[in-house]
């Protein structure tokens, strides 16, 4: 039977110019980290930028913006939440604060779903998507709601990590154009992060940022500005540039 929902997440999508999905498979690697920092200084730059947490489980990023979980606005759907810099947000979290979501999988798929289906969207240069960790049923879901997606890949240098990209990479590359790889938590001394460009090399696609481990990351979670004046926010300027341009 044909699925009638992408044809309505279509619909919802269509005032946005850029989807980008920010994944890379592997857990607590930086996904929502470099997801929202990046649609931070891609708004604080003037872009009309959203961002949808779509890590049902998991959902963070309103913890980067420090925006409380609250029902939000109707109006024939639902409208994101206006943040910092009048960027757009979206997630799970809206609905369930942060109580546990005991969601089994054909619910999380629902749950996705519901997310595409309600929100109306403005007019956005660009609207990243946050994936959860894991090369399962979300990603797959992900990948057929929004096939216009396109695709960052977030990873650490370290093996286990580069390994699990390396399948996300393969898992989403098919289908989906994949924009480059951002390293993430690289050490100031371990260079240009060896196992990161040669991942990149393999999906032939560019190594878009190396943001280094920030221990000034965490006290700024929560504090767009602070957010933004931060080592790791700087190192993501060759992202933004490469999905809104300079
Ligand atoms: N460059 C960095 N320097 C220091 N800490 C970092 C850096 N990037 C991310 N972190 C920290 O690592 C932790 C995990 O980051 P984050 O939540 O972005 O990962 P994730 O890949 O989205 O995780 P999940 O798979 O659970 O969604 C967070 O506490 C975050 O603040
Ligand atoms: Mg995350």
């Amino acid at each position: 039977m044909i699925d009638p929902r992408p044809s309505v997440f279509a619909r919802r999508l269509s005032p946005i110019r850029r989807v980008v999905a920010v994944g890379g498979g592997k857990g607590g690697v930086g996904k929502t980290t470099v997801a929202t920092l990046t649609a931070l200084a891609a708004a604080s730059a003037g872009h009309r930028v959203g961002l949808l947490d779509l890590d049902i489980h998991g959902g963070a990023a309103h913890l980067f913006l420090g925006i409380e979980p609250s029902f939000p606005e109707e109006e024939a759907g639902i409208l994101p939440f206006e943040g910092a810099f009048g960027l757009r947000f979206m997630s799970a979290t809206s609905f369930s604060g942060d109580r546990p979501l005991a969601l089994r999988g054909t619910e999380v798929s629902d749950a996705i779903a519901e997310l595409l289906a309600v929100t109306v969207w403005p007019e956005l240069d660009l609207l990243l998507i946050d994936l959860p960790p894991g090369l399962g049923e979300s990603l797959l879901d992900v990948m057929r709601f929004v096939p216009r997606a396109e695709i960052v890949a977030v990873t650490t240098a370290s093996l286990p990590s580069v390994r699990v990209a390396d399948r996300f990479l393969s898992a989403v590359g098919s289908a989906a154009p994949v924009l480059g790889v951002v390293a993430n938590m690289i050490d100031g001394n371990s260079g240009a992060a060896d196992p990161v460009v040669r991942l990149a090399a393999r999906f032939s696609a560019p190594v878009l940022a190396s943001v280094p481990n920030d221990p000034a990351l965490e006290s700024a979670i929560g504090r767009p500005e602070a957010l933004l004046k931060t080592t790791s926010a700087a190192a993501l300027d060759g992202v933004v540039n490469t999905l809104v341009g300079a």
